[in-house]
């Protein structure tokens, strides 16, 4: 999949922002504050609908307007497809259309337009809540079998309906949401299970990593055994009565990313924290890429600042292998411009509100 066009019109920093990119790399070039996330941000929106970091469409309104539009055109195996968000604030509604259609469910989008997004806070990932660590295989088996994110979704309606029961104290009603819960734990679990799996021979098969790299693997703590779940449920059922929520289930499950000698999170230095979160977001691409033999546009956000020239040269060509059509902002001072001479690439310098590309 390859993005052929971009338009912005009173997005964040943006009056009007308009650009065609080179379907290989596309580096935005500019100093603090001139509007490079944005661009990656606004990409993210149009293709999956929803501001990556959960910000308020209100917000991506440039200061003084009072709506914004986004649009895109994409180009997979001959067919084009054109994407366009509509924002208004005085009806606060977003319309998302694709092919001038009205798009009916984030699913549709997850389904047509894969990418993956590199950011700053992927280092969470390691170092954050199990929370962040279940977004990211969430994200990443959703895209490969559509299925689970279906499964994932029903679990989260049966879990807050179990909460609702517990909140109520309607005890004769927990028998059957326990029942739907442990099968769409069961489900969830085993999928999860295969998908570390398939990881960890990702992470084998990348040889020629950094150092950094050598010897890590996932492992999948579920919060409990798949056949234990019933009797969790039952045994934490009067605790579960005074906390008002369910606490067993796959919503409280745990990836731990280690070396051979421990935990990455207690070990890894900054610049490899760092490295290692741009790698399982490479992964991720790598992933989506094989089993769907599709090809996500991949988004890289500052991924160059507090690496040595090492590492940006390795991120480089582990990137131009994929063939994706990436997306990178980096301030001129983080650019290896001695890099680009081997790579196909369009560099946009980004100030004062205005794209120039060299
Ligand atoms: N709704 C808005 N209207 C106008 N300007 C906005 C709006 N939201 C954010 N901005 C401005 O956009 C800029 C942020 O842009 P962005 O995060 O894309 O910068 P950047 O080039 O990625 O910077 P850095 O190098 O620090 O990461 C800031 O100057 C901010 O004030
Ligand atoms: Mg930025």
């Amino acid at each position: 999949m390859v993005l052929e066009f971009l338009y912005l019109k009173n997005f964040k920093i943006y009056p009007e922002f308009e650009i065609s990119p080179h379907p290989s790399f596309n580096f935005f070039i500019g100093p603090n504050g001139s509007g490079k996330t944005t661009v990656l941000e606004s990409i993210s929106l149009l293709l999956s609908g929803k501001s990556f970091k959960n910000m308020s469409d209100l917000h991506l309104i440039r200061h003084g307007e009072k709506d914004f539009y986004a649009a895109c055109r994409l180009k997979e195996d001959g067919v084009s497809s054109r994407l366009e968000i509509k924002f208004e604030s005085r009806k606060k509604n977003k319309e998302l259309l694709l092919d001038q259609k009205k798009v009916t469910s984030y699913k549709e989008l997850l389904i047509r337009f894969p990418f993956v997004f590199s950011i700053s806070e992927d280092h969470e990932i390691i170092t954050g809540s199990p929370d962040s660590r279940r977004r990211f295989f969430d994200r990443l088996i959703s895209y490969v079998d559509p299925a689970y994110f279906d499964q994932l979704l029903r679990y989260q309606n049966v879990l807050k309906q179990r909460n609702a029961v517990l909140k109520k104290h309607e005890t004769a009603l927990l028998a059957f949401w326990d029942e739907e819960l442990i099968r769409l734990s069961r489900q969830i679990s085993r999928t999860r299970q295969h998908y570390v799996q398939e990881i960890n021979l990702l992470f084998k098969e990348y040889k020629n990593l950094p150092k950094t790299f050598e010897n890590v693997h996932f492992t999948y703590t579920p919060s409990c055994h798949e056949n234990e779940m019933e009797t969790q449920l039952i045994k934490n059922v009067k605790k579960d009565l005074i906390l008002g929520y369910t606490s067993v289930g796959i919503h409280r499950d745990d990836f731990l990313l280690s070396y051979d000698f421990g935990l990455a999170r207690n070990y890894a230095s900054q610049g490899q924290l760092k490295s290692l979160s741009f790698y399982l977001k490479f992964l991720q691409a790598v992933m989506i890429q094989k089993k769907t033999e599709r090809n996500p546009v991949f988004l890289l956000d500052d991924v160059f600042s507090e690496l040595d020239s090492e590492n940006r040269k390795k991120m480089l060509e582990l990137a131009g292998e994929t063939g994706l059509q990436i997306f990178l902002s980096a301030t001129k001072e983080d650019l290896p411009f001695n890099l680009l001479d081997s790579i196909p690439h369009q560099i946009f310098k980004i100030n004062n509100r205005q794209v120039n590309p060299q």
